[in-house]
């Protein structure tokens, strides 16, 4: 059988690489759009793909520009894409966001017209998100629960959701989106609160800080692992047709959870060093979110393996060895 062409967007980010990694491991030929930046200082913006940069073939460029997409699917005339670029940091600002709009709307617009175009046989995934449910009715949440995003990133989701669907159902491209709880790693960025906490944790430990400012730590999450959600849209392209699904582990954690387990496992007493700081709330979360991903495990045999103990332990451990400190026994 012919060699399969992958083609990331994102590729640098936490999803990215363990998706790189993956397919490679399966014997792909997998190529990532890059940001121009990444490329030129490979260091400092690419640490995530310290383990496969030599095995990649990276085109650098910007979602914004449809030549750039055209240019890139043209080349590469891939036979599955995965689409993970987005400005993914969740805002509730309504009036600084035209940004996010645009690139993440645009960017799986031009995709999906350049795929039609070019590649109509090429499989296509769109990384949804639980934002897109927002202020849900109902709890847990599935595929068909309704979506009330309540931030400009999950309208940006849902609108993407929707050209995804369409393309899939007008012009029957194999186009899926995987609607993505929360899934962190020690390759998750340092804006986001698990990953936030747990480079405290190891910097603390170095006495390279002596406080972390946190927002609300009764806010919930439904927190899984990434590298067993990038399993999850593999599988999905993996298909006879087409389908959304929903990838979560159906537990809620809060972020006090995650706070007490990381500083416990460090040997450290979290109310020492934890400040609540109002800059970094958000507005209430009515509902809390947590996925119902019965249907990932019917079709795709997908089930969450890794616990919340684990996936806390393993990121507590690698900032620590990152730092270069010693960390929990
Ligand atoms: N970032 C952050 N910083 N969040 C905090 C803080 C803080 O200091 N304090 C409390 N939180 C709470 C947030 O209010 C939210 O309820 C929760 O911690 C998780 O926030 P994030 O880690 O920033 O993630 P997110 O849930 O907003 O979004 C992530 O997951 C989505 C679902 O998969 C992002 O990765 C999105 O791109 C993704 O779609």
């Amino acid at each position: 059988m012919a060699q399969k062409r992958a083609l990331i967007t994102g590729v640098s980010g936490q999803d990215g690489s363990y998706l790189a990694e993956l397919l490679l491991d399966k014997g792909y030929e997998v190529h990532g759009l890059v940001r121009r930046a990444a490329m030129e200082a490979p260091g400092e913006r690419s640490e995530n793909l310290v383990n496969c940069r030599h095995r990649l073939n990276l085109h650098p460029g910007s979602l914004e520009s449809y030549p750039t997409i055209y240019r890139t699917i043209a080349t590469v005339k891939p036979d599955e894409c995965y689409h993970l670029a987005a400005q993914s940091f969740v805002s509730y600002e309504f009036d600084d966001e035209f940004q996010t709009l645009n690139t993440n709307i645009n960017g799986t617009h031009f995709l999906l017209s350049a795929i039609k175009d070019l590649v109509p046989n090429c499989r296509f995934y769109m990384a949804g998100s639980s934002e897109m449910f927002g202020h849900a009715e109902e709890s847990p949440q599935k595929e068909t629960t309704r979506f009330r995003p309540r931030s400009v990133y999950g309208i940006s989701k849902v609108a993407s959701f929707e050209l995804t669907r369409n393309y899939r159902e007008q012009y029957k491209l194999h186009a899926s989106s995987g609607i993505l709880f929360n899934h962190e790693s020690p390759r998750r960025g340092r804006e986001f609160v698990t990953r936030k906490i747990t480079n405290a944790v190891a910097r603390i430990l170095a006495g390279q800080a002596n406080e972390l400012r946190l927002g609300n730590l009764d806010a919930r999450r439904d927190w899984g692992y990434a590298k067993e959600y990038v399993r999850a849209m593999w599988l999905m392209l993996q298909q006879a047709d087409p389908e959304d699904y929903v990838i979560a582990t159906g537990k809620l954690h809060s972020v006090r959870d995650f706070v007490e387990m990381a500083f416990r496992s460090a040997g450290l007493d979290w109310e020492k060093y934890v400040i609540v700081d109002p800059d970094f709330y958000r507005p209430s979360e009515k509902t809390p979110l947590v996925g119902c991903s019965e249907k990932a495990s019917k079709h795709l045999g997908w089930f969450p393996e890794s616990t919340f103990e684990q996936i806390v332990s393993e990121m507590v451990h690698a900032d620590c060895k990152r730092i270069g400190v010693q960390g929990p026994a």
